[in-house]
């Protein structure tokens, strides 16, 4: 007799929906979150190169909790950088958006408090949502009605959590409404701006000029700015208070200073080559108009859903792309709702107008 948790997975071998662990591979990349190929720019790598040669005491681990042992002036100089440069009193570094997330939700949303998402909020916000005693509702995705009514029910503090671009759609959110109608109920909005850094400079909510209007942003560094980590920006209270009561960030081992000073290249970087924005919308809107897509929501977007909703077609699919040496990966139920499978498209700086031609070429025999 198997085990519940040997069934889950027997179930999902037996519905073809398994996961499995892959390789990188040489394939042309219209799958990773490196949107703007800092990850693979040989300059970025020599920036950070130069780092690790100048202080190689960066490269060692924090050895303990931030609190304990694992603080340092080089993450602590990081964070006014990142304050600075985004008008906000406070930056926190994290070691991840996953932890950034979780730390927010799980340490604000007390007993009695109701926390509004997305429905298709990243999971990390559920899982913050699954350690804090408080409520939580969903609202339909980008439905400003629905949590309109979810608002007038919500009781005590009320935590309104959404993403500046959805990373499975690509969408973005309608930053300046959303912020009208939670100040309107005193509810406090925080904005998730994992897929908009870098893409959209500073991050759409900053680019928008709303930064003194919302909560906290969370910006992460492992997509765009092609390293890892994060940081929340926000009052200093409330970093203060996170560093108090979030257990994510006080009963884990901190970050190496290489993660602070990777971060603040990549910010430089990105400044000293504004051609890599434009670079990507080129190839979005050749993407684009290859496919006669027209969908205001996503026309700007680096991230491109062709849902695909029958899952054997849809792997198909992936494996056709595949074989003819294209990387896109195919986004199955649960990660994304039921009958709304897709392939989910990332454009990048790094692909030619041809790998995109042979990209569309292949997805238009399917559609
Ligand atoms: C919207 C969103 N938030 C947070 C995260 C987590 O960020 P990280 O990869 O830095 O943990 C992701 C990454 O998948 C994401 O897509």
């Amino acid at each position: 007799m198997l085990g519940s948790w040997q069934a889950k997975l027997v179930n999902r071998i037996e519905d073809s929906t398994v996961r499995t662990l892959k390789m990188q591979r040489d394939c042309v990349d219209f799958s990773s979150n490196d949107y703007l190929g800092l990850a693979r720019n040989p300059l970025f790598q020599g920036d950070l190169m130069s780092i690790v040669l100048k202080y190689p005491s960066a490269l060692k681990g924090a050895t303990g909790s931030r609190l304990i042992s694992g603080n340092t002036r080089t993450q602590e100089e990081v964070e006014t950088f990142l304050a600075q440069r985004y008008g906000v009193e406070s930056a926190l570094l994290m070691s991840s958006g996953y932890i950034a997330n979780l730390s927010l939700v799980s340490s604000l949303a007390l007993r009695g408090d109701t926390i509004l998402v997305d429905e298709l909020i990243h999971r990390s916000v559920h899982d913050g949502c699954q350690m804090s005693a408080a409520t939580k509702w969903k609202f339909r995705h980008q439905d400003l009605n629905h949590l309109e009514s979810l608002l007038k029910k919500a009781r005590g503090q009320i935590w309104v959590l959404v993403e500046s671009i959805y990373s499975m759609d690509g969408d973005y959110a309608p930053l300046a409404d959303l912020i009208d109608l939670t100040e309107a109920y005193g509810a406090n909005l925080i904005v998730d701006e994992a897929h908009a850094v870098g893409v959209y400079g500073n991050g759409l909510v900053y680019e928008q000029g709303l930064m003194s209007r919302v909560f906290a942003t969370v910006i992460t560094f492992g997509k765009a700015m092609g390293f890892h980590g994060a940081a929340v920006l926000a009052s200093q209270e409330l970093n203060d208070y996170l560093v108090n009561f979030a257990s994510p960030i006080i009963y884990s081992t901190g970050n190496s200073d290489l993660m602070a000073l990777s971060i603040q290249a990549a910010y430089q970087f990105i400044d000293k080559n504004p051609t890599l924005r434009e670079q990507l919308q080129q190839r979005i809107m050749y993407f684009n108009s290859h496919l006669k897509r027209t969908d205001r929501k996503v026309l700007f977007s680096a991230i491109q859903p062709v849902i695909i909703p029958e899952l054997n077609k849809l792997k198909s699919t992936a494996e056709e792309l595949e074989r003819a040496g294209l990387s896109v990966y195919p986004v199955m139920p649960p990660t994304v709702p039921v009958n709304t499978g897709r392939l989910r498209i990332c454009l990048h700086t790094h692909n030619s107008f041809d790998e995109i031609d042979r990209l569309t070429t292949i997805i238009k025999e399917y559609l």
